[in-house]
């Protein structure tokens, strides 16, 4: 892609850095107050919280040990193919942890509903969600994220770790991505 169609597929900023630092920040209080000193394993949904996990990772002060997972559930593009494949998985064993699950958007919520009835199974002492965005209309199954830092309309966002295509994750803020238009 060249430079000219990458910037011009950036349609318009819906959440500047500034705002998504506001909220990391109240997010941070949230997990703090609910595991009152008591040691948390932040668990980053990969690739597309990473970033997230970043920044709320450096905003908690309880002791947090960090693990990874890798979900796949978008391909190429903006449609959710509707499956939800685990290619990677976390290196640590749950019981004995505080889960937090760390995620960047809850769309149709079959990822996240899939991955706590996964995690649920492991014996975690306790296990929450913190979801970056949150798009209720999109849903498809039951699933409701313990906290959720912005609630968006239906658009395709990009950035602060979103992707489309795999592009775009590097954004300092999150943006509505423009749809191609056909040549
Ligand atoms: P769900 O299973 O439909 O809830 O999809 C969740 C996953 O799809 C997220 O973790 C994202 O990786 C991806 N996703 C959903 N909506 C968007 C979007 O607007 N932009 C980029 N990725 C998205
Ligand atoms: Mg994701």
């Amino acid at each position: 892609m060249d430079i000219q169609t990458y910037q011009a597929k950036i349609k318009r900023v819906l959440i500047t850095k500034e705002e998504i630092d506001e909220k990391i920040k109240e997010a941070a209080k949230y997990i703090d107050a609910i595991y009152d000193g008591r040691p948390i394993l932040l668990v980053s949904i990969l690739k597309g919280s990473f970033v997230f996990l970043a920044d709320i990772c450096r905003a908690v002060t309880v002791p947090a040990e960090i693990g990874f997972m890798c979900a796949k559930s978008y391909y190429e593009g903006t449609d959710s193919s509707g499956v939800v494949n685990i290619t990677m998985d976390l290196s640590q064993k749950l019981d004995g942890y505080h889960v937090v699950i760390i995620e960047d958007i809850v769309d149709t919520g079959r990822t996240l509903s899939d991955i706590v009835k996964l995690l649920s199974t492991r014996n975690p002492l306790s296990l929450r969600v913190v979801t970056l965005l949150d798009k209720p209309s999109r849903r498809v199954v039951d699933f409701k994220a313990d906290y959720s830092l912005f609630t968006i309309p239906d658009h395709f966002v990009i950035g602060y770790g979103l992707d489309c295509a795999e592009y775009y994750r590097t954004l300092p803020y999150i943006a509505e991505y423009a749809e191609p238009t056909p040549q």
